[in-house]
């Protein structure tokens, strides 16, 4: 399984913040949005990672990331010139994923929940042409929206329908047969312009092959799409941080406790953060694991 992090775009919708930093680089709360989609990955034990982003941003995103080894990982990167779609994500990144199946996130995507890491890795497993994680949300209009029918399969999904067939929104996080590819190539820009993934999705759909996870009640999934989803997500991840003690999507300490890497890399990455709120997490994590 190959992963993908599509982290491109104009951000326009958060400009002026996104006028000179890509949107993925702004803070959610206590650490770049990017760490988040990159702990889902990881936390799926997916660690050939493909970055995706605007050519001006790629330097900055390998100065944050570096070569992913000290997340016990190994990341690369990509440029997308324009665009093109969520779906163009399988075109730029199929040199990376070859022969494999992919998990693509989109960098904006931010994931929290009980048993999160054991849901990605049993989609992981079991997918067999589309897995998609389904969210009820007030307002579908917003989303990628999946029509059911009365068994729960799913009959089609729809790229932000005016009138949607129901609440249950298509999260930004995909896992995908390798024939994705070649349906990806042979998209054509859809009205709005775009290669769509939902067209990706439909030919699975089509084949019956496509299955939606739906994400519990309690679990949170945010998009940063907006100055206001922007705040509800550092405002989320504050709240939560400070209650429970425990970082939401600290790759190095995913990682860790999965033993991609050991407390001499924990430590590296200490030093790197010495003086921050962050740095002393992971240090009381690698005393923690000393001790
Ligand atoms: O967040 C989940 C939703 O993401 C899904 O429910 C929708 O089906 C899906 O189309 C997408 O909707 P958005 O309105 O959020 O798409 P947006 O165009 O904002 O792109 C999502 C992210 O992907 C954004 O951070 C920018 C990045 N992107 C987007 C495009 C079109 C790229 O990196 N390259 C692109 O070509």
């Amino acid at each position: 399984m190959k992963g993908i992090i599509l982290a491109g775009g104009n951000g326009t919708r958060l400009a002026p913040m996104t006028s000179v930093v890509s949107k993925q680089l702004l803070p959610v709360y206590d650490k770049p949005m990017i760490y988040y989609p990159l702990s889902v990955l990881l936390m799926g034990g997916v660690t050939d990672i493909l970055v995706i982003a605007r050519p001006q941003d790629i330097a900055l995103f390998q100065r944050l990331l570096g070569d992913g080894s000290r997340f016990g990982a190994r990341i690369d990167y990509a440029a997308q010139a324009t665009p093109r779609g969520l779906a163009d994500a399988l075109i730029v990144g199929r040199e990376h994923v070859g022969d494999d199946d992919v998990a693509l996130i989109l960098g904006d995507n931010i994931f929290h929940g009980h048993e999160f890491g054991s849901i990605v890795v049993d989609a992981l497993k079991n997918n067999d042409g589309a897995t998609l994680f389904g969210y009820e949300v007030s307002d579908p209009e917003r989303y990628g929206v999946a029509r059911l029918d009365q068994d729960g399969t799913v009959v089609d999904v729809v790229e932000k329908p005016a009138d949607p067939p129901s609440r249950l929104a298509i999260t930004g996080f995909y896992v995908f047969g390798n024939e994705a590819l070649d349906v990806a190539a042979g998209l054509s820009p859809s009205a709005r312009g775009e290669l769509e993934i939902t067209d990706v999705i439909r030919h699975f759909v089509d084949l019956g092959r496509a299955r939606v996870i739906p994400l519990a009640g309690g679990f949170a999934w945010l998009d940063a799409g907006t100055s206001e989803s922007y705040i509800d997500a550092c405002n989320y991840v504050h709240a939560i941080e400070t209650r429970q003690g425990r970082k939401i999507a600290c790759p190095e300490e995913i990682a860790f406790d999965a033993g991609l890497i050991g407390t001499d890399e924990l430590r590296a990455s200490t030093l790197q953060f010495k003086s921050s709120e962050y740095g002393n997490y992971l240090e009381q994590l690698a005393e923690r694991n000393a001790a």
